[in-house]
């Protein structure tokens, strides 16, 4: 009866038992629910990679799904409230995966539902199971998080992915983390009070990239600007490159939660570094070890 609504809601130990679990996924272990279970996928906003893997992993467990991918077609529609919409899910399914445009709207759904909530991404907030998949990536290249000089790059104000990262790695050993952003999408004050590793704000790649293993590029989050205006300004701010990606070390990566727009150059995809497709991929093994840990009440 876990709720999953932040990346701090993961100790070390659960984030190695869920890379764990994952691995041998991977290796090719059949993974099963021993009893039938329904999944809701309530996405509120839009959604490809998290909706879709979170369905082909329960899927794959051998849970059933059900769910809606936008307000469209559900009774909110009519003016039905959120809260509502969340004790009609409680009922019909065993696990309720919500995606919603306001921070805050997964531990208002916990607070109403006995049933898990797991949250895909509220608002500016959190998206605690892509940090999942993101510091899995890291994993799988270098064994270990910890250690490693991060680089992170892009709408630090605004993107929930960023804000997950930046909690979940406290729970690891980073050796220095560089916030790279315009100065309008610089980190939130109270994300950064919550960091104890080494960091440093600074507004340009260009000095630090040789020194950088992980370079995480996030999109600007056009949709969570109040003023369509200051996204103008900011919107061409930054973008990796041939001659950037030229500058990083050999086995370093790049990875980047998507969607992109134009943050990455499309010629950096066939880059050894490019790693942002290969840790899209990990979402369903991931996934499945969450939502198998959950589903048999082992969380
Ligand atoms: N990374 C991520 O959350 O992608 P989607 O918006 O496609 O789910």
């Amino acid at each position: 009866m876990r709720d999953i609504i932040s990346s701090l809601d993961f100790s070390k130990e659960d984030f190695l038992t869920i890379f764990s679990l994952a691995d041998e996924i991977e290796k090719g272990k059949r993974l099963k629910l021993q009893e039938e279970k329904v999944v809701a996928t309530a996405f509120f906003e839009p959604s490809t990679r998290t909706h879709l893997s979170f369905t082909t992993a329960a899927l794959r467990l051998g849970a059933k799904t059900m769910g809606f991918s936008s307000t469209e077609g559900i009774s909110e529609a009519k003016g039905e409230n959120f809260a509502d919409t969340i004790r009609m899910l409680e009922n019909y399914s065993d696990c309720i995966i919500i995606r919603h445009k306001f921070d805050g709207a997964a531990k208002f759904a916990s607070e109403i539902s006995n049933k898990p909530i797991i949250n895909a991404g509220d608002g500016k907030h959190e998206h605690p199971t892509q940090t999942l998949i993101d510091i899995y990536t890291v994993y799988k290249s270098f064994g270990s998080p910890d250690n490693l000089t991060y680089g992170i790059l892009g709408d630090l104000k605004y993107a929930r992915t960023v804000n997950s990262l930046l909690r979940g790695l406290t729970r690891f050993k980073p050796r220095f983390v560089y916030l790279i952003s315009p100065e309008p999408l610089k980190a939130r004050k109270e994300i950064l009070s919550e960091l104890n590793y080494p960091y440093k704000e600074i507004n340009s790649p260009s000095e630090v990239i040789s020194e950088i293993d992980v370079l995480y590029v996030t999109r600007i989050q056009k949709e969570r600007f109040p003023d369509e205006m200051e996204y103008e300004k900011v919107k061409e701010s930054y973008t990796v490159d041939e001659n950037l990606v030229n500058q990083m070390k050999k086995d370093s990566i790049i990875l980047h939660p998507l969607p992109r727009v134009n943050e990455i150059d499309r010629r950096i995809d066939s880059k050894p570094q490019a790693k942002y497709f290969y840790q899209a991929s990990l979402g369903v093994p991931v996934r499945m070890s969450l939502l198998y840990k959950i589903l048999s009440g082992e969380w």
